[in-house]
């Protein structure tokens, strides 16, 4: 089978190679799942930062080289346990961990999803780490209710882009902050109410925002009683120098979700301006997390299928490339150019499951 291997970790140029690999064995077995798995005919592969950091070996999981590299999929089924809540045919998306970026990838069964009937294969290799991260960071650890006002960062982004639907779908307020025009278009096609520009004065304008949202609803940004108005929660997949207007963005009460560091840098953060305000900074790391427990997926899964199947969700899929130029898209995301999802195509569409490999 052809897949793509980081064989060295020099960067997107020099790191990736296409290799014909032998195909999994049967049947399969996935890390998490040991002598368990499911065998998947992969059409897309999504590609996220993780697997940037990887050319680099800057990402925790770091396997020995070569390894192929991609964490999610969306393909068919080829084979599965026979009492797998999949079947053999079946339109699956999966997240893998690694792997995916091969005509076959092994998947465990606990983070395989049926492939709604609405979403073609690169929207399926675009949803699982961002939006179920999304979900996560928003409702799980950042406790967002209906009616309350959002800002998100980096959000023309994989992330951003799930997190402004997530949010929107669940009946929040949206402010996404971004760094260009061809982003501000993406972040309103994400379904941004407002797009403030990452270089501008967006603290002082989303607090304006949310004072004209406060009161508007049950739960928005007056919750925050006698305190200046504010957003309700922050979710921050960028980082760097933008941390502290951040927290001053929040109203009282309110919750930054720290997800990644896109802009470099890993902010520290001076305690006293959580006590003053009374504001919480809230990690979120879904990966591991929800891996080693698949009650989590399932929630979550069971959690979007409404979203997805009302149109709220639509992963907004940027660039497709052919998985041989699997650096082209790494290189997207690395030099900031990356709109919404960047997919790579496995098999060119419209090749059925089985017919090659
Ligand atoms: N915690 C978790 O569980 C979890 C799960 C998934 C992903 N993540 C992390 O979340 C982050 C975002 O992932 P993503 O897939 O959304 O990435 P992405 O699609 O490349 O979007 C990241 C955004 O970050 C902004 N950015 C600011 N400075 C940047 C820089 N120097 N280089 C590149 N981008 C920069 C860009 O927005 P502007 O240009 O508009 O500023 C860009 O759109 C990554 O760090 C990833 O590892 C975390």
């Amino acid at each position: 089978m052809r897949a793509i291997q980081i064989v060295r970790e020099e960067g997107p140029d020099s790191a990736l190679q296409l290799t014909d690999l032998p195909e999994p064995p049967s049947p399969p077995s996935h890390m998490l799942t040991p002598g368990r798995g499911l065998l998947i005919e992969v059409h897309c592969a999504g590609v996220s930062f993780p697997e940037l950091l990887q050319t680099r070996g800057q990402y925790q999981l770091k396997p020995p080289l070569p390894f192929v590299p991609g964490s999610e999929v969306a393909g068919v089924v080829r084979v599965a346990p026979e009492d797998a809540p999949v079947k053999p045919g079946e339109r699956v998306m999966a997240f893998c961990a690694l792997g995916g970026w091969a005509e076959l990838a092994v998947a465990p069964e606990t983070m395989t999803f049926v492939l709604p009937d609405q979403l073609d294969y690169a929207q399926g290799a675009g949803l699982i780490l961002n939006y179920h991260t999304a979900y996560f960071a928003l409702v799980l650890r950042g406790r967002m209710q209906p009616g309350e006002t959002v800002l998100v960062h980096g959000a023309a982004g994989g992330v951003g882009t799930a997190a402004l639907q997530v949010a929107g779908g669940l009946g929040a307020h949206t402010i996404a902050v971004v760094s260009d025009e061809a982003k501000e278009r993406i972040a309103r096609e994400a379904g941004a109410e407002h797009v403030l520009r990452a270089d501008g004065p967006w603290k002082d304008e989303a607090r304006e925002i949310a004072a004209g949202m406060g009161g508007a609803e049950a739960g928005g940004a007056s919750q925050g009683g006698s305190g200046a108005p504010g957003v309700d929660v922050v979710l921050d997949p960028v980082g760097g120098e933008r941390f502290t207007d951040s927290l001053r963005s929040l109203r009282e009460q309110g919750r930054m979700v720290v997800v990644g560091f896109t802009g470099g840098s890993i902010p520290e953060v001076k305690v006293n301006r959580l006590l003053l305000n009374n504001v919480e900074v809230v990690g979120a790391g879904w990966g591991a997390y929800a891996m080693a427990r698949p009650e989590v997926s399932r929630q979550i899964d069971g959690a979007l299928r409404p979203l997805i199947e009302s149109g709220h969700i639509r992963p907004i899929v940027g660039a497709h490339h052919p998985l041989e130029r699997a650096a082209d898209a790494l290189r997207e995301l690395d030099e900031r150019r990356a709109l919404g999802k960047v997919v790579l195509d496995v098999r060119p569409a419209g090749v059925q499951a089985g017919s090659s490999g």
